[in-house]
């Protein structure tokens, strides 16, 4: 591994790598061990939308690992606008360690990494959310699912979490579904990267088609960071879409919900399905920290013998 820009970056045997690395640093941190392989490390983090669980968990992470996190705000750096980003890159490279970017067009993390001398994360950008990604199903493997085995439906926006939700379900053998309206399919070339991965995918536009016999149903919000401009006529376009106890009636009786949070609580997902016994959206924001400390670890070159 030398950046995390797209989840279908990595391969099967890096993935399960990493969860082995999460799944120690998390046992670890909770029984106290307190390494910090990282130490005198710092690592910048790019941030031109808001966040909650992407900004903590990268700081809070670098953190237990010794490391100090760079908060830089998009609109005070001006990435592609006061400076170009390939000059960002090149002079972060001079001071940090790793760069954590979280952009609108995901050319710019591309770019990023491209011209940065050190590894570059993508925090998510407009076409994927590749640390999410592996939280999510890091979450499902530390559950005991057999990730072969298992069929995931998505049901909403074929957007950037559901990318890499594909990318990696391709990598890791899952079978995947995906439940929208015409016209919000995943990317083409996302769908066409999938199959070469030899994944397995299906795209239907009936939410109950995807949720019946799901191992788990995963959905977002409707209208992303940056798709505010077409709040009307996308809240149309999914109102036939929402995760509630009726669809997820569908479902396996064992099926889990996910969700990457923020939620828009009565759009997408219901109250009574996102705060009930199926849920495992908190479990999944738990996940990121130990997830990212993974990619961190492993992307700097860590060893517990360093600590
Ligand atoms: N899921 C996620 O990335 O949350 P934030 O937007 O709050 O970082
Ligand atoms: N699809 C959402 C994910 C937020 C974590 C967005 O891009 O806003």
């Amino acid at each position: 591994m030398k950046h995390l820009v797209s989840a279908g970056d990595l391969t099967r045997e890096e993935i399960l790598g990493l969860f082995r690395v999460a799944a120690d640093l998390k046992h670890g941190w909770k029984v106290g061990r307190r390494e910090a392989p990282l130490a005198g490390r710092s690592i910048a983090l790019i941030f031109e939308k808001p966040s909650l669980r992407t900004r903590v968990t990268f700081e809070v992470g670098a953190l237990q690992l010794g490391a100090r996190g760079v908060y830089l705000a998009g609109g005070e750096i001006g990435l592609g606008t006061r400076e170009a980003v390939p000059d960002v890159a090149r002079n972060l490279s001079l001071w940090v360690d790793a760069i954590a970017a979280r952009v609108y067009a995901h050319a710019t993390v591309e770019s990023l990494a491209a011209h940065a001398g050190i590894p570059v994360i993508n925090g998510l950008s407009d076409a994927e959310h590749p640390c999410q990604a592996l939280a999510d199903f890091f979450t499902l493997w530390e559950r005991g699912l057999d990730l072969g085995a298992i069929r995931v439906a998505w049901i909403g926006d074929g957007n950037n979490v559901c990318h890499s939700l594909l990318l990696t379900g391709a990598l890791l053998g899952a079978s995947m579904v995906v439940a929208c309206p015409p016209g919000y399919e995943p990317a083409a070339a996302v769908q066409a990267r999938v199959r070469r991965l030899g994944g397995r995918l299906d795209i239907v536009h009936d939410p109950r088609d995807a949720a019946t016999g799901a191992d788990v149903l995963y959905t977002d919000v409707w209208i992303s960071m940056g798709q505010e401009a077409e709040r009307v006529q996308r809240l149309e376009a999914f109102s036939r879409y929402q995760v509630n106890e009726r669809l997820l009636g569908f479902a396996k009786p064992t099926a889990l919900v996910m969700h990457c949070l923020p939620a828009h609580r009565g759009e997408e997902i219901t109250d009574a399905v996102l705060d009930g016994p199926r849920s495992v959206a908190l479990e999944q924001a738990e996940n990121r920290l130990h997830a990212q400390k993974a990619v961190l670890f492993e992307l700097l070159g860590a060893s517990l013998d360093d600590a």
